[in-house]
C-alpha cells in the first residue's frame, strides 16, 4: 500500500495527516503555537515555530501508525496564506512573519495603488490593493525596517517556508502565489510589471509551479529531525482554501465551499477567470492546473468564536476539561437554546477588519443591542449568526456575478458544528453537505501528492476516487425569512458605522 502525507500549517496549529493512497487517514496530530498581538491591528507569528510543529507532527504520525517512511510517495503543504517569510543570506529568518490577518499596512496599499494605479492592480493581479495581501507587507518593512529589507535575500509564504526547511528548494506554487498581489493571475506567473514598479527584485521570490507538480526532495537533515526518508517528494501543494477545495471534492464550475477556519470563506471554482471590478472578493489561480476560483473572505469567522471562548468562557473550557468534550460543544448547545435573531443581538465579526464585501482594516468588531437580559448564551448565538451573515454577504456578490453557489459544502472547524451548516443553509437557502473525508486542506494537498508522484492521472480523478459525500442540510422554510429579517438589519449596521470605525483607528 502506498501512503501520502498532508501538512497543513494554519494559523492556530499545524494539522499533519498520514493517508493511505485511497485517501483513508492512518494518524493525524496537530500542534498549536501563539499568534502575536504586539499592537492593536497587527498580527504576527514565528516561523520557528511552524518548522517545530512540522516536524513534531510529522514524527507523531509516524510513531502513530508504524508505516514504513519508504512507503509515503508524496507530500503535499498546504498553509496559510499571504504571510511574510523573509531569510538572510544565510537563510536565518530575519523577523517574525507579518501573517494574513494583520492590517498595519493601510499607507502600503495607497501606495501600491499610487505605483501601480488601481485599474492595473485589478488587471494584472486580479485583485484590488489589499492591506492583507503579501505585497503590502514587504512594502511595510522596505519602509519602517530598512535594515531587515536590506538583509533580506528570500521571500517566502508560510507552507514555503516550510518546504524550504524539508527540501531546500525556494519554491512555491500558484495558488498561494495568487494571494502575495505580485502574480500575474491570467498568466500564473510573476508579474515583472507589478514588481518593477514596485521595485522589489524578482530574485528575491520563489519558482513557480503547478500545484500538482514535484518542487524538490526531502533532505537528510531534515529526514533525521522528521522520520521522513530522504529523497521522498514534495508537490507545491496549495494556499489553505484551494487545499480544501481538492480536500471537499470543489474541483468543476457550479461547485462551492465554505470555510469556517480562523478566517471564513466562500469558495467558488471556475474554468474561465472571472473578476469583480470592486475588488469585493478575491480570483485566484485554483490547484487544478488551468483553472481559478472566486473568493470572498471573512476576517475572523472562527476566530470571533475562539476569541469569545478564550476570553469569556473559561467556565465552560473547565467544564469541557472534565466531561471530555470540546468546549465548541458546549457553546453550540449554549446557542442552539437561543432563537434566530439572539434575542435582538446582533455581531459585526470585523476584530480583524474586514474584507469581503467592505475592505476596511479599520473596521473593528461589535455587539449591537446589548441588553440586561442578555445571557452568555445570546452573545455566543449572536457571535455565530454573526459570521454567518458575513459569509452570506459573500455569497452574495458572487451570485451578482453569476457565479453558481448552489452546491455548497462546508468545511473548516466551523463548519463541524451542525448549528452553523444549519445557520448557513438557512441563510444561503440552499442545501449544505459535508464529506466523509473530515481533513480538508491536509487531504487536499495529500491529494495533490498523490497526483504528483502519479498515483492518480488528474486532481478531478483523485477527487472523484476519494471524496465521499456526507450528511445534507436543507435549509428549514420557516428559518428562511426569519434570518433575512435580521440579515437585512445586520446589512445596515456596516455603512452607518463605517466613518466611526475612522475616527475610532485615529484615537
Ligand atoms: C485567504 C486568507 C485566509 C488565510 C488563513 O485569503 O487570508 O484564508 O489563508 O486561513
Amino acid at each position: 500500500m502506498a501512503y501520502i502525507l498532508g501538512v497543513d500549517i494554519g494559523t492556530s496549529g499545524t494539522k499533519t495527516v498520514l493517508f493511505s493512497e485511497d485517501g483513508k487517514a492512518q494518524a493525524s496530530s496537530t500542534h498549536e503555537y501563539p499568534l502575536y498581538t504586539p499592537q492593536n491591528g497587527y498580527a504576527e507569528q514565528n516561523a520557528e515555530d511552524w518548522w517545530h510543529a512540522v516536524t513534531e507532527s510529522i514524527r507523531d504520525v509516524l510513531a502513530e501508525s508504524s508505516v514504513n517512511p519508504a512507503d509515503i510517495k508524496g507530500i503535499g503543504l498546504s498553509g496559510q496564506m499571504h504571510g511574510l517569510v523573509m531569510l538572510d543570506a544565510d537563510n536565518k529568518v530575519i523577523r517574525k512573519s507579518i501573517i494574513w490577518c494583520d492590517q498595519r499596512t493601510a499607507n502600503e496599499v495607497d501606495e501600491l495603488n499610487e505605483k501601480v494605479g488601481h485599474d492595473k492592480l485589478i488587471e494584472i493581479t486580479a485583485n484590488p490593493a489589499i492591506t492583507g495581501f503579501t505585497a503590502a507587507k514587504i512594502l511595510w518593512v522596505k519602509n519602517n525596517e530598512p535594515e531587515n529589507y536590506e538583509k533580506c535575500r528570500h521571500i517566502l509564504l508560510p507552507k514555503d517556508y516550510i518546504r524550504f526547511m524539508l527540501t531546500g528548494e525556494y519554491a512555491t506554487e500558484v495558488s498561494d502565489a495568487s494571494g502575495m498581489q505580485l502574480l500575474d493571475i491570467p498568466k500564473r506567473d510573476w508579474s515583472d510589471e507589478v514588481l518593477q514598479k514596485l521595485s522589489i527584485d524578482k530574485a528575491l521570490l520563489a519558482k513557480v509551479y503547478e500545484s500538482p507538480d514535484i518542487t524538490g526532495e526531502v533532505t537528510a537533515k531534515a529526514a533525521a529531525l522528521t522520520g521522513l526518508k530522504a529523497g521522498t517528494p514534495v508537490v507545491g501543494g496549495a494556499g489553505d482554501n484551494a487545499a480544501a477545495a481538492i480536500g471537499t471534492g470543489v474541483v468543476e464550475d457550479g461547485k462551492a465551499f465554505t470555510t469556517i477556519g480562523s478566517s471564513g470563506v466562500v469558495f467558488a471554482h471556475t474554468s474561465k477567470i472571472s473578476i469583480d471590478k470592486g475588488g469585493r472578493v478575491h480570483t485566484f489561480c485554483c490547484a487544478v492546473p488551468g483553472a481559478w476560483h472566486v473568493m470572498g473572505v471573512t476576517q475572523s469567522a472562527g476566530l470571533s468564536l475562539k476569541w469569545f471562548r478564550d476570553n469569556m468562557c473559561w467556565g465552560e473550557m473547565e467544564t469541557a476539561l472534565l466531561m471530555g468534550v470540546d468546549p465548541y460543544y458546549l457553546t453550540d448547545k449554549a446557542a442552539d437554546k437561543v432563537p434566530i435573531g439572539a434575542n435582538g443581538l446582533l455581531y459585526l465579526p470585523y476584530l480583524n477588519g474586514e474584507r469581503t464585501p467592505h475592505l476596511d482594516p479599520n473596521a473593528r468588531g461589535v455587539f449591537f443591542g446589548l441588553s440586561a437580559m442578555h445571557k452568555k448564551k445570546e452573545l455566543i448565538r449572536a457571535v455565530m449568526e454573526g459570521v454567518a451573515y458575513s459569509m452570506r454577504d459573500c455569497a452574495e456578490v458572487m451570485r451578482e456575478m453569476g457565479i453558481s453557489v448552489n452546491d455548497m459544502m462546508a468545511c473548516g472547524g466551523g463548519g463541524t458544528s451542525p448549528l452553523w451548516r444549519q445557520m448557513l443553509a438557512d441563510l444561503y437557502a440552499c442545501p449544505v453537505k459535508t464529506t466523509l473525508n473530515k481533513e480538508g486542506p491536509a487531504l487536499g494537498v495529500a491529494l495533490l501528492a498523490a497526483v504528483g508522484t502519479g498515483i492518480y492521472k488528474s486532481v478531478p480523478e483523485a477527487c472523484n476516487a476519494v471524496i465521499k459525500p456526507e450528511r445534507i442540510q436543507e435549509p428549514i422554510a420557516e428559518n428562511v425569512p426569519k434570518y433575512n429579517k435580521v440579515y437585512s438589519l445586520y446589512k445596515r449596521l456596516y455603512p452607518a458605522m463605517k466613518g466611526m470605525f475612522a475616527e475610532l483607528a485615529e484615537l
